[in-house]
């Protein structure tokens, strides 16, 4: 754990430079748009520790798989985001000789994240070699406004000198993925041209063929005054430069401004890239820095009006689920189906940056409480469009009539991951993309999703199930062998709760859903039946028969639902118990031992019992709680939320406020010590649902939101935004009351403490703290 960010309720603050903390701070200050983003590297040359990392949405490329002992099923590729022409670089050389911090020293250093307003700011003062000194102040946003376009304002002051400064803004497309399988490089180039004050790089992806111009235009003023140095290009493969000469006056700013544009043939047609991009940044260019500056703060102060979550009297606590928001809101904003949300986001390469069952278990509440009906839709449409591909993917495993098995990683549908524990028999994910529509149908009362395209997915996942699971001759029951559930750290276990559980539940779902569309949608029943050849008699009867007759493990001794069969054989250890230096096992122990340990790297049993938390009575999820949490890693950041929101429904406020801390400042204090790779970014939705749901025990039931809040000791308060049919909320929680503001002229009916309130349009309604 690292404790080097300063606290500030609106900003990512670090001050003095460390080079062994560089890589974390890149991607702790990252920067994105939804459509474009990358990790803090620095514009001038760095030649230290750095994880260069710039990306386009969507735009990936499908790395052959490396694996020791090949298997058949498994995937022939790894699809990865790419590493993408890097646009932020400005080489700056003085009196010949290169600014490089790693080569300076540096006398001072300050690097901050304003998420207030949306850009990343970073000031020094360094000493050359030389013993010349500059000061740098550098100010870089990815735009919100306009998602092609990002813009860096450069102002480098000479302290104790004058001198001859060699600038040299650039484009540089010959890039690498660290990830990559093969040491191999995955552009092309296409083409590049340089013009009077600005050039672009147009690339090819290897085999997916996308194509990207990444383009960009200089402006330079001195003291104010507007400079028309003259520019040399440079050209080099995949690489584009304007050089330029200023002479540098002692304590007299230098701004260079550098425009750029990301333009992607998945928006454009990929012969007008290069007009497109220069036409873009262009635009750009005639607005302006500070107006660009200015339009950026706008658009992240309406995200903010509808995603803020406010705490009084903890500002740690402030700066660690701000700084969660803020960077769910760079990852993806929703404007296109095609997109989604890799636990990385744009601060890092690793999970390829693909799509996981995070999204539809952890995101999906995020995204419907804080944004337009549609962005949640949005997700669950990526999932419709892959439904052919999860289709042949369950058939090649062997399944058959529209079965269809989700992959566990994914970037166009296809599964990517191969280990096969995990792309074999994690099939859990299945269930959560299943639930995520029962979730939207839940929260958002859009029932004709179900039969313009959720019901097709549901049947299809739900034959799938009934196809994975078998009769035992023995229990007379259906069991379901070889699985691997949401505690990876158990594979191959037969009868995983959880897993169970939710491919009945999926199969219920899928039936009732069949019912509603047949009573409201009969003529839409009738061509899905026909479009997916649905055997109503027959395939309900087997539905419902495994429904009746699934086996669940349970131990009636403790009166708990057991995570798999066996599990009890397991020498009983408590976390507790682990000597420190144990921990994490899993980078402490050899696979062998995790997996005969009872330890458990994330809610399993208890995730189940969080979706489906009204089917239980209290005293059931506490048995359940006490038994299995202290047997708990949490090695999985998306741990903690489930725990947290479980304390807080069992009114242990103490603990549900220490997984929330574990989850809120997951990445600012580097508590997995892995940050460096890029930020967990769909945990950070995890801990928006620890202050929703747990401290706020919001809920949805009936068509309404529920509240159960409680104040953590150490808040005076704290509040959140919830947009709900139409009406946007402030919920503020303080030993005063829990006040419900509407914000909105839609009336909306609430439940606190059990209590029902109407609050009217543009009302404010208070109620007692319990
Ligand atoms: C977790 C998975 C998760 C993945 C990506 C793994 O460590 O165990 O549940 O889907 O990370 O976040």
């Amino acid at each position: 754990m690292k404790d080097y960010i300063k606290i500030d309720e609106w900003k990512i603050i670090e001050e003095g430079f460390d080079p062994h903390l560089n890589k974390i701070s890149e991607s702790i200050f990252s920067l994105g748009n939804g459509r474009m983003g990358g990790r803090a590297n620095f514009e001038e040359a760095y030649s230290g520790d750095t994880l260069q990392g710039n990306y386009v949405a969507g735009v990936y490329y499908p790395d052959k798989t490396r694996v020791g002992w090949w298997k058949n099923g498994y995937p022939e590729y790894f699809a990865k985001v790419l590493n993408a022409a890097n646009w932020v670089g400005i080489d700056i050389a003085i009196d010949g000789e290169q600014l490089d911090l790693a080569k300076c020293k540096v006398d001072s250093f300050y690097r901050e994240l304003n998420m207030q307003e949306g850009y990343l700011k970073r000031t020094f003062t360094a000493t050359l070699p030389s013993g010349k000194q500059v000061s740098v102040e550098a100010i870089r946003f990815c735009s919100m406004a306009d998602d092609e376009t990002g813009a860096i304002r450069y102002t480098i002051t000479p302290l104790n000198f004058d001198g001859e400064a060699t600038i040299t803004p650039y484009i540089d497309g010959d890039v690498m993925n660290k990830d990559a399988n093969y040491d191999e490089k995955f552009w092309d180039e296409i083409s590049k041209q340089a013009w009077e004050n600005g050039g672009y790089v147009q690339l090819r992806t290897k085999k997916t063929g996308f194509e990207v111009a990444t383009g960009m235009m200089i402006a330079v003023s001195q003291d104010g005054k507007t400079l028309n140095p003259e520019l040399k290009p440079v050209e080099k493969e995949k690489y584009i430069a304007q050089k330029f000469n200023v002479k540098l006056i002692a304590n007299t700013p230098l701004n260079i401004y550098k425009y750029a544009a990301n333009v992607s043939s998945q928006n454009h047609e990929a012969k007008d890239l290069p007009q497109i991009a220069k036409a873009t940044i262009q635009r750009v260019f005639d607005k302006g820095f500070d107006q660009m500056l200015q339009e950026q703060a706008a658009a992240w102060a309406e995200k903010w009006k509808h995603n803020d979550i406010i705490i009084e009297g903890d500002a740690s606590a402030q700066q660690g689920i701000r700084f969660n928001i803020f960077q769910l809101n760079q990852t993806y904003t929703g404007e296109d189906a095609r997109l989604n949300i890799g636990p990385k986001g744009f601060t890092g390469e690793k999970y390829g940056g693909s799509t996981y069952w995070d999204t539809e278990a952890y995101c999906v509440p995020f995204y419907l409480a804080t944004a337009p009906q549609k962005v949640t839709r949005n997700l669950l449409y990526y999932r419709y469009k892959q439904l052919d591909k999860a289709i042949e993917n369950a058939k090649l495993l062997g399944f058959k009539d529209g079965a269809a098995l989700y992959p566990m990683v994914t970037m166009d549908g296809t599964e990517c991951h191969n280990e096969w524990e995990i792309t074999f028999e994690e099939i859990h994910r299945n269930g959560a993309i299943a639930f995520a529509i029962f979730n939207y149908v839940r929260y958002t009362g859009d029932h004709d999703f179900l039969a313009e395209f959720g019901w097709e997915v549901l049947i299809a996942i739900a034959r799938f199930w009934s196809q994975r699971v078998n009769w035992s001759e023995d229990r007379q029951q259906y069991v379901m062998l070889g699985v691997t559930g949401p505690n990876e750290y158990e594979n191959n276990i037969n009868n995983n709760w959880y897993t169970s559980t939710m491919a009945t539940w999926c199969m219920d779902y899928a039936l009732t859903v069949a019912e509603y569309i047949k009573s409201t949608h009969p003529q839409r029943f009738q061509e899905l039946a026909e479009k997916v050849n649905y055997r109503e008699q027959e395939e309900s009867q087997k539905f419902r028969e495994i429904i009746e007759k699934m086996y669940y493990p349970y131990d009636e001794k403790r009166q708990i639902f057991l995570q798999q069969d066996g599990y009890l054989d397991k020498e009983q250890i408590l976390v507790k118990d682990l000597p420190a230096s144990d921990r994490p096992i899993n980078q402490k122990w050899s696979w062998d031992r995790i997996l005969r340990s009872c330890f458990i790297k994330q809610a399993d049993v208890l995730q189940g019992i969080y979706f489906f938390e009204d089917n239980y009575d209290i005293d059931t999820i506490r048995r359940n709680f006490d038994f299995y949490e202290p047997r708990t890693v949490h090695e999985s950041s998306l741990s903690p939320c489930v725990h947290a929101i479980l304390a807080a429904k069992l009114g242990d406020e103490a603990r549900a406020y220490e997984f929330y801390l574990r989850t809120s400042r997951l990445d600012l204090d580097d508590y997995n010590n892995d940050t460096e790779d890029g930020c967990h970014i769909t945990s950070m939705a995890g801990t928006w649902m620890s202050v929703v749901e747990g401290f706020g025990g919001m809920r949805v039931r009936d068509n309404k939101l529920w509240f159960n809040p409680f104040l953590p000791a150490k808040w005076q308060s704290f509040s959140f935004h919830v947009g709900f049919r139409g009406a946007l909320l402030n919920i503020k929680v303080s030993k005063a009351g829990v006040q419900i503001s509407n914000q909105t002229s839609t009336e909306v009916s609430v439940v606190v403490y059990d209590q029902e309130g109407l609050i009217k349009g543009n009302d404010t309604v208070t109620f007692d703290v319990k």
